[in-house]
């Protein structure tokens, strides 16, 4: 690789990669990637490993601040997350605003953002690193809080407030799943599976939202409204909307018949823009070892928890008949991360359209810890270039003579 950022005589010299598909934006040292031979590893530990024997908050520690935690970092470090946990009470008066089918991908994006308006030490362009660790603990500790509402908002029901002897993930499934009046037994299943999908969504290195957040916050951004606008990149179905949209694609087949053929032959159909959500990746060329874990993961869950769901058949059957042909194996289309997802979420009750927000709840870790690392490295504004090819030189005429 070839560092051009230093050269200062390439003016008139321009590098055209559309889609960044071979252009580093950065040096990181949190996430490694090789597309080829399918390795994630966080700050150098195999994604496997911490799937199996690690928490999502120790991951989040991992990923934040670069080392695994001691047990007393990890006391230290929850106990500071449980007590921010609470979100402003004025921020219960936007819920009445948003209409109630409104899409929880919008009002989580709009909700992070106004978390800047609420706690103003994160506005300063230069914060001190006590502000700054301050931040990065309330969004922590926010996050699971505002995803919960939005879903009760989605039902009508009362909103619950966090229960801080829980641990983070089973005080969200509290929050979400329990009532006002009385705590629910989560079930020991459902928190282990959660914790697995949290993980395995924790970080990956420069991907579009990824991205979005770094070039947002290189500008000096406070850190909510970088991850909010991480939040509307990660909405969109090429990327972390996927998972809602195989979900709604494997209905789509199982009311249709279950007919995979012809579903897979509409994705290979030029003329057609239906694509086979859930398979293909920008990086990954051989297969995604999250999807290796999560695939494992769903069929443990849905045996555990006694549920038949026949998408499961239909996705089984896609991937199936995928995999053998030529159209997917030539351009290395393979099941992606949000191909079972879904399935899980699902599973474990969550609507459809809460499916991206419980993306970006795992995901946080990784943006902030992104966003760290490049205020740390004091990186420069991200400021694209591009090749000009419109019109030069346009004599002005005026608006009678159009
Ligand atoms: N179904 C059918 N054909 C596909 C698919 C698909 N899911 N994905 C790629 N292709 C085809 C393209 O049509 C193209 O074919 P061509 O060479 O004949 O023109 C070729 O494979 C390469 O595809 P690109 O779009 O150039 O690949 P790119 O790296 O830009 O896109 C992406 C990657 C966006 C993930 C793509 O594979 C896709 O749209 N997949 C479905 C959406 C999805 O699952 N997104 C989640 C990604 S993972 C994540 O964000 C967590």
């Amino acid at each position: 690789a070839v560092d051009i950022s230093k050269l200062r005589d390439l003016s008139g010299f321009v590098t055209l990669d559309t889609g960044y598909k071979n252009t580093g934006c950065t040096k990181s040292a949190i996430t490694f990637l090789d597309g080829e031979k399918g390795i994630l590893k966080y700050r150098g530990y195999g994604i496997e490993e911490l799937a199996e024997k690690s928490s999502f908050i120790e991951v989040a520690y991992l990923l934040i601040y670069g080392s695994l935690p001691t047990a007393d970092q990890l006391k230290d470090f929850q106990f500071q997350i449980s007590r921010h946990t609470l979100v402003h009470e004025d921020m219960k008066k936007f819920f009445d605003g948003f209409p109630s089918k409104s899409h929880p991908m919008g009002q989580l994006c709009s909700l992070v953002c106004s978390l800047s308006a609420f706690y103003p030490e994160s506005l300063s362009p230069h914060p001190t690193k006590e502000e700054q660790n301050l931040t990065i603990i309330k969004l922590l500790a926010k996050m699971p809080t505002i995803v919960s509402w939005i879903y009760k908002k989605s039902l009508g029901h009362p909103i619950v407030y966090p229960q801080n002897k829980l641990d983070y993930v089973s005080n969200y499934l509290n929050m979400t799943f329990g009532q006002r009046t009385e705590e629910v037994e989560i079930d020991p299943v459902v928190v282990s599976a959660m914790n697995t999908l949290l993980i395995l969504h924790a970080d990956h290195e420069q991907n579009c939202s990824t991205s979005t957040v770094r070039i947002v916050g290189s500008s000096e951004c406070n850190l909510y409204a970088s991850i909010s606008a991480g939040i509307s990149a990660l909405w969109g179905p090429l990327h972390g909307g996927a998972n809602q949209a195989v979900i709604e694609m494997l209905e789509k087949i199982k009311n249709d018949g279950g007919d995979t053929e012809k579903w897979i032959a509409k994705a290979k159909d030029k003329n057609d823009p239906f694509r086979l959500m859930g398979f293909g990746h920008r990086v990954y060329k051989n297969f995604d070892p999250r999807a290796k874990i999560i695939k494992k993961a769903c069929d443990d869950i849905l045996d555990k928890l006694g549920i038949d769901d026949p998408v499961l058949d239909i996705a089984k059957k896609l991937e199936e008949v995928a995999l053998s042909d030529p159209y997917f194996v030539e351009r290395k289309l393979y099941p992606n991360v949000d191909f079972y997802s879904g399935i899980i979420y699902r599973a474990l009750g969550f609507p459809t359209d809460m499916f991206t927000v419980l993306f970006a709840l795992g995901r946080l870790p990784g943006w902030i810890a992104q966003w760290k690392e490049m205020r740390e490295n004091k990186e420069p504004i991200g400021r694209p270039r591009q090749i000009y090819i419109g019109e030069t030189d346009r004599a002005f005429v005026g608006i009678g003579d159009r």
